[in-house]
């Protein structure tokens, strides 16, 4: 992991800050006033970003380099954390994609993903609070994902890692709200990021384009995390999706998820049987 240099006045911490939605994040919370610690797992991108910020903004934008599938490097970020003057705002980013079935991946792949969208997250919010708690006042963001509410073949840490994180965050916000701590589990549907590079993925549905831009999606968000709102679902058909999908029937609903995950991933359907209850 590599500082570069530390952050004072009013602060926020963005992981995975080099990608699409937590690029967005950076910028809108610049915008905003924010002086930002960029982290991600590579430096590059984390530079231009950084100037980009502090030339355009009146904020500091400093970067850190931390690989969370390491818990030494999340360490580091815990410590960076708890040393801060203060922490205003929390936005845990950091994340990446999961096609493979269960059985398929190794042990390590499967647990990488859990430290990187689950051990990471725990440890960093306990560490913000420690700040927010003492503060009375403080934001955080969990970026989550719709698949929280649409299990899917290939997906299985995936898909389970953000359905721990929504209820992590609606846990969290009834324990601190009254510290004057908002919290918000951010749900995006498809997004155009670098999320889904070299995939060669379908982007309309049943004739339907429900793919979003980063920058609504940070939009929608902020303004929810103003009006409170504690899962954000940004765009009227993730709110469809995220509503329908827990109320299917679970036999035709593992069917539908198995064929849609396949035209997802453009590959050729078989009549697979569909999972039973
Ligand atoms: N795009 C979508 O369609 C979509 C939909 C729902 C939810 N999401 C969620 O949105 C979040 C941001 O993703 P994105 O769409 O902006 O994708 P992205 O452009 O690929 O950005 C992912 C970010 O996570 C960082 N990251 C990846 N592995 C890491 C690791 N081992 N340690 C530390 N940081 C790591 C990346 O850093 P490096 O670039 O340095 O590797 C990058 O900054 C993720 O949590 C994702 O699950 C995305």
């Amino acid at each position: 992991m590599r500082t570069e240099q530390n952050i004072t006045g009013i602060h926020a911490v963005i992981t995975g800050a080099s990608g699409g939605i937590g690029k967005e994040f950076a910028r809108q919370l610049a915008s905003c006033g924010y002086n930002l610690m960029l982290i991600a797992h590579q430096q590059e991108g984390l530079n231009e970003l950084s100037e980009e910020i502090e030339r355009q903004y009146a904020v500091r934008a400093a970067t850190l380099v931390a690989d969370f599938t390491k818990p030494a490097d999340v360490i580091e970020v815990v410590v960076y954390l708890k040393n801060a003057e203060r922490v205003d705002m929390l936005v845990n980013c950091a994340g990446y994609s999961e096609h493979t079935p269960f059985y398929e991946q190794d042990e390590a792949s499967l647990l990488n993903m859990l430290n990187v969208q689950v051990m990471a997250t725990v440890r960093l919010v306990h560490a913000a609070l420690s700040k927010m708690i003492a503060q009375r006042s403080g934001n955080i963001i969990t970026v989550s994902s719709l698949a929280a509410f649409t299990p899917a073949p290939g997906a299985s840490m995936y898909s389970s890692s953000k359905a721990f994180l929504n209820t992590f965050m609606e846990t969290l916000h009834m324990e601190v709200h009254n510290y004057g701590i908002k919290v918000q589990s951010l749900c995006p549907g498809p997004t155009h990021t670098g999320f889904h590079q070299g995939q060669d993925v379908e982007e309309s549905m049943a004739g339907i384009d429900f793919w979003m831009e980063p920058q609504d999606v940070v939009a929608a968000s902020l303004h929810a995390l103003e009006k409170g709102e504690v899962v954000c679902v940004p765009g009227v058909m993730n709110k469809v999706i995220k509503n329908v999908a827990p109320m299917l029937p679970r036999r035709p609903y593992y069917h539908l998820a198995e064929k849609l995950a396949k035209k997802y991933r453009n590959e050729e359907d078989s009549d697979t049987m569909p999972g039973s209850d």
